[in-house]
């Protein structure tokens, strides 16, 4: 059995669950097991939880012991529930080997793009990916004063796997101007976020190891801790439509989390969170700092969104790392979203020791980044407001065309409210995400559904909607969405390929 998901308490739990639908009708422990299941398959229970015994939930339920023992039974007898005498009940999915993420190190269905065929042709409407076209003149400025750095480099080899000093401090200074002191020495250059996500997955883990992740996360993590064969172990975030006070991160689940699966890193992505487009508040934030000091637990703070937030909102809680006294948080950045995908350039900051090894390890793979775009990315940094303040504005307008759009034209769907970021998470009123993207090429689209963003194929009723794109296309995109909902609504979940197929 899959073990690489905490044991939930009652209280948990009954959070997670949300209340009890209006007007539901037949016996309560039906309707207990019903809504069990529809938190598994939304992605707000992880499969492979542990859920707490009988007695514990009813009395946090208040419902009697017979009805809760009974909405188990029911939850074994159809596949949903794993029961082993001594070691509790553990959520899984029909069908499938013990939970569906068995060896999630080798599962790849649900997680995929289903099949469907990408379309293209000029019309077509990219809403799968979440990058902004480029603030082009400040980039053609920077570009300019960089080649007229270039001849003082060219008498030396050209090789700096640890970056360029002039960028290390650069990048350096951004985060002490932010209050979390820094010198170079804790900067790694890297060729983007992902680079820097996979250089520290090899360096802080083996494989086998479990990564606590948040369920959603950014997919291109997930699978790339698939790819090099370490278990995801995800934490739930609940969606727009089941909202908690002080957002969606459980610090006690968290903590749990650490505790009893003793993950050997946790992957987290605090500001403008992909694809919810949460903010993590500071108490949560030295919450989750303390837990991960008390397991021993690395944190990996992805922050290639922090820089994103709406022009006039109010500014972010303090950076991840402010909260660590050791030094033992490693957090990631990247110029992709800030400025341009096309300039390659991330960053790691860890302790000196630790960036040390990263850099031993990059030379397995790419002995050092280029020295031209380097040098492009220290102008940018060094004078960042006018690209970042349009960069921002152009995120701004498309958020707000993008739900004014939904709110008109499928008013039933919920979407998230973000004050920064890339993207809305959409609640849609039924498990049919999948099958939305099934259909979306045939109206010009491309999208990506709710089950790309975890790990064992649950979340059907979403979907990240990007608002990167220009706000004409965003209106003709939600027109287009509007044109398939009804028929993508009609498929039951167990219709539709990628799980319970
Ligand atoms: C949360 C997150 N991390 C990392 C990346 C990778 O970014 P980069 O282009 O810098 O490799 C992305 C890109 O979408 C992202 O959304």
């Amino acid at each position: 059995m899959n073990e690489s998901t905490a044991r939930i308490s009652a209280a948990t739990l009954v959070r997670r669950l949300g209340p009890l639908p209006a007007g539901g009708s037949g016996p309560a422990y039906r309707n207990l097991a019903e809504r069990i299941r529809n938190a598994v398959l939304d992605g707000r229970l992880a499969v492979s939880a542990g859920l707490p015994s009988e007695r514990e939930l009813a009395a946090g339920l208040t419902l009697s012991r017979t009805t809760v023992a009974a909405a188990y039974t029911l939850l074994r007898q159809q596949g949903w529930l794993d029961s082993r005498r001594g070691s509790g009940s553990r959520l899984r999915l029909p069908g499938t080997d013990s939970g569906a993420v068995a060896d999630p190190a080798r599962s790849v269905g649900p997680a995929g793009w289903f099949g469907v065929p990408e379309p293209s042709g000029p019309d077509v409407i990219d809403l799968a990916t979440a990058s902004l076209p480029a603030p082009a003149e400040a980039i053609t400025a920077a570009a300019a004063k960089a080649v007229a750095d270039l001849p003082a480099h060219l008498g030396g080899d050209g090789y700096s796997p640890y970056g360029l000093l002039g960028l290390r401090e650069a990048i350096a200074d951004r985060y002490t101007l932010d209050g979390v002191p820094t010198t170079a020495d804790q900067i790694l250059v890297t060729n983007g976020a992902q680079h820097a996500f996979t250089l520290t997955l090899q360096e802080l883990t083996a494989p086998g190891d479990r990564v606590l992740i948040e369920c959603p996360t950014y997919p291109l993590a997930l699978d790339a801790i698939r790819a090099a064969r370490r278990i995801p172990g995800p934490v739930g975030l609940p969606g727009p439509d089941q909202e908690q006070c002080g957002g969606p991160w459980d610090p006690d689940l968290i903590a749990a989390t650490l505790r009893q699966t003793a993950p050997r890193l946790a992957y987290l992505i605090p500001d403008f969170q992909n694809p919810t487009g949460a903010v993590m508040d500071a108490e949560t934030r030295a919450a989750v700092a303390r837990a991960a000091r008390a397991s021993n637990t690395p944190l990996l703070i992805d922050e290639s969104f922090r820089d994103m937030s709406f022009p006039g909102r109010e500014a972010l809680p303090p950076r991840m790392a402010s909260f660590d006294s050791g030094l033992r948080m490693v957090s990631l950045g990247s110029l992709s979203k800030s400025f341009w995908g096309g300039l390659r350039i991330g960053w790691i900051r860890a302790a000196p020791t630790l960036i040390n090894r990263l850099a031993t390890g990059r030379a397995l793979g790419d002995m050092s980044g280029p020295v031209l775009d380097q040098l492009l990315a220290i102008h940018l940094l060094r004078d960042p407001q006018d690209a970042l303040d349009l960069q921002r504005g152009r995120l701004a307008s498309g958020a707000a065309t993008l739900t004014g759009a939904l709110t008109r034209l499928l008013p039933r769907w919920q979407a998230s409210r973000p004050t920064g970021g890339a993207f809305l998470w959409v609640a849609l009123p039924g498990p049919f995400a999948s099958e939305l993207a099934r259909l979306a090429p045939s109206v010009g689209l491309r999208i990506a559904p709710g089950p790309r963003f975890g790990p064992d194929g649950t979340m059907e009723s979403y979907l990240r909607l990007p608002f990167s794109q220009p706000p004409e296309k965003l209106t003709t995109a939600v027109h287009r969405l509007a044109a398939i909902a009804d028929r993508a609504a009609e498929r039951r979940p167990t219709d539709v390929s990628g799980w319970l197929a």
